[in-house]
């Protein structure tokens, strides 16, 4: 176990950390100059796209260090507030951690919530400064940052370019020096945290683990302990750049496990692996049931795709175990799913999925968090949708999830971020200098005010500088109101929202006009209103067309006018039929465009 290291790379998005980890596994031989594709990490299309790694990976390289062999372990993590749970488990993972900040930009928000998970669980920091090969860097204006957030000295900053390679030996070497080896007992009972899981079409779920006590073998039976599932260990191993078979994994090491799990819900990330005829006593600590924070309809554009659309939902759910989804109707959109997301980010990658991998053209809804109803009757309902919503006089009231928020931005964008934050409803509750010109903001917010527009609005102000994590904090009472959009005098169910009693007015004035500008002009006049209840609190009105688009064709070469009708056909692609109105897919999500 001496010459074990397990590690993980706590970066914020685009600070380095996939380059970084191509460079070590370079260097160590652990993949050819051959087989190097950019970013092996994230194997993902969509992930290189985006350029965030959603799913965590691990890898094992072997490194020589003064004529000893050394086995790394680096287990990779998720970058986004919305996986910010397989982060955890991925830092629990770990003894030591790599805390790459990017010279150019320096300590952002997401390096700070993952850095105190990583601290929190008592993790060896190797702090690493990259890009120093850029114009734009700032080292010693970082290395200011990362002497006060951590409190080491200056000279232990390592400043590397991975991009070039230039300082990657010595962090290789400081894994060996700084980060502890692990500890535990082989020969106790197995005791393995399940830190991820991925599904492959031929084998079935990959389970990926660490062991803290006790020894795998392979053909041992297992049993996971809080789902209570036993398996056998059909094949266990290491995880190089294929998987490698071996007969045992030891306390301390890594390896992955493939039982005959068919579906990703059969294993979850954070579950203690054990032996079933010899299980350990108590399992690791952290273990959480995620939840979906984010909800969102999704329909397909052809009602007739209804059956397609439900097979998709359930092969991506193979891969995906967090997401959820029920079947839901709309008077608006027919039939469709209402969808649990972890945060939109993920809400926007599985609509991309849908899309890309199984050619499904789906209109998704306004994304709402889950409200906690508490009827007259004395029930609680999870309402996830505000169609969803009991008779207002059988409500007694309504609690919605509340966040901590933290936001780090330029001191030059601290009256405007202010301001976004308490518009959002947002009750400041610290403000902390970091250095003379950044400034760090923690604020408690209903989560219903973040899902709509507040990262966007956040980035734009801030000219990008300004980044934002949160967690969720509990949930408050709120005086909310349903409002509902009603298009000719038809209430369109998929544009009804929950908003707080206050802001109503305004939103529903701003919703009937951005409305008027997405729908298209026909050929009459169309009414937009917005209500609460039975009370019209905005109008606005789509006046008609005046001309036929292919009159001017009539008698006319022929081909023209088809060509025509076929734009137009391809433009109502995204269209719905509400009432005798022709609605895109634009304008149920008008609310997100909301100025
Ligand atoms: P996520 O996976 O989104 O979290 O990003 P990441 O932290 O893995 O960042 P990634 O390695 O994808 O790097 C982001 C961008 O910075 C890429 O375009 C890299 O080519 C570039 N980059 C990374 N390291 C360096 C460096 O040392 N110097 C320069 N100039 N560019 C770098």
């Amino acid at each position: 176990m001496e010459n074990i290291r397990n590690f993980c790379i706590i970066a914020h998005i685009d600070h380095g950390k996939s380059t970084l980890a191509d460079r070590m596994l370079q260097q160590t031989n652990t993949i050819t100059d051959r087989e190097m594709q950019n970013q092996v990490l994230d194997d993902m299309d969509l992930e290189r796209e985006k350029g965030i790694t959603i799913k965590s990976h691990a890898i094992q390289m072997e490194y020589d260090f003064e004529g000893t062999p050394y086995q790394f372990n680096l287990i990779d993590t998720p970058g986004h507030v919305d996986f910010s749970y397989e982060v955890s488990r991925a830092i629990a993972s770990c003894e030591g951690a790599l805390l790459v900040v990017d010279a150019t930009q320096g300590i952002q928000a997401q390096t700070i919530s993952n850095l105190y998970l990583a601290v929190n669980h008592d993790l060896d920091i190797i702090p690493i400064i990259n890009k120093i090969d850029m114009d734009a860097a700032m080292v010693d204006d970082v290395k200011d940052q990362i002497v006060d957030l951590l409190g080491c000295k200056r000279d232990e900053i390592i400043c590397v370019s991975a991009r070039t390679g230039f300082g990657v030996d010595l962090v290789l070497e400081s894994i060996i020096t700084r980060i502890k080896p692990p500890s535990g007992d082989s020969n106790a009972p197995l005791q393995a945290l399940v830190f991820d899981s991925v599904f492959n079409s031929f084998r079935g779920i990959i389970a990926y683990f660490r062991v803290f006590n006790g020894t795998l073998k392979s053909g041992d039976k297992v049993k996971f302990f809080n789902t209570g599932k036993t398996y056998y260990a059909e094949e266990i191993g290491y995880m190089k750049m294929k998987l490698m078979p071996k007969q045992e994994i030891k306390a301390g090491e890594v390896g992955y496990i493939i039982s005959g799990m068919k579906n990703a819900v059969d294993v979850k990330v954070g579950d203690t692996l054990t032996n079933f005829e010899n299980p350990c006593k108590t399992s690791i600590a952290g273990f959480e049931d995620v939840k979906p924070m984010v909800f969102a309809g999704i329909y397909p554009v052809d009602n007739d795709a209804y059956e397609d659309l439900r097979a998709s939902m359930e092969k991506l759910q193979l891969n995906d175990a967090s997401l959820t989804f029920e079947p839901e109707s709309s008077l608006a959109l027919g039939f469709g799913f209402r969808c649990g997301f972890l945060g939109l980010l993920h809400m926007e990658i599985v609509q991309e999925r849908l899309f890309r991998e199984f050619n499904m053209d789906v209109i998704t809804t306004v994304p709402n968090v889950s409200f906690k109803v508490y009827t007259t009757k004395k029930e609680i309902i999870d309402v996830h949708n505000p169609s969803g919503l009991p008779a207002a006089t059988l409500i007694d009231y309504i609690d919605e999830p509340i966040i901590q928020a933290q936001v780090i931005t330029k001191s030059e964008y601290l009256g405007q971020v202010m301001k976004l934050c308490i518009d959002k409803r947002g009750i400041l509750k610290s403000q902390i200098f970091l250095t003379s010109d950044r400034v760090e903001l923690t604020f408690t917010m209903p989560l219903s005010d973040i899902v709509i527009d507040f990262y966007d609005k956040l980035k734009s102000i801030s000219r990008g500088y300004a980044s934002f994590d949160y967690f969720l904090n509990g949930y408050q009472r709120a005086d909310l109101v349903k409002l509902d959009i009603l298009l000719n005098g038809e209430m369109v169910d998929a544009l009804s929202s929950l908003i707080h009693r206050d802001y109503a007015y305004n939103f529903g004035r701003k919703m009937c006009e951005k409305l008027q500008e997405l729908i298209p002009r026909q050929q009459f006049d169309i009414a937009i209103q917005a209500a609460i209840g039975a009370k019209i609190i905005a109008r606005e009105t789509v006046k008609a067309v005046r001309k036929d688009v292919t009159a001017k064709c009539y008698g006319g070469d022929i081909s023209r006018k088809r060509k025509l009708l076929e734009k137009q056909k391809k433009g109502k692609r995204r269209m719905r039929q509400v009432g005798n109105v022709e609605v895109p897919q634009e304008a149920f999500l008008a609310i997100l465009k909301l100025d």
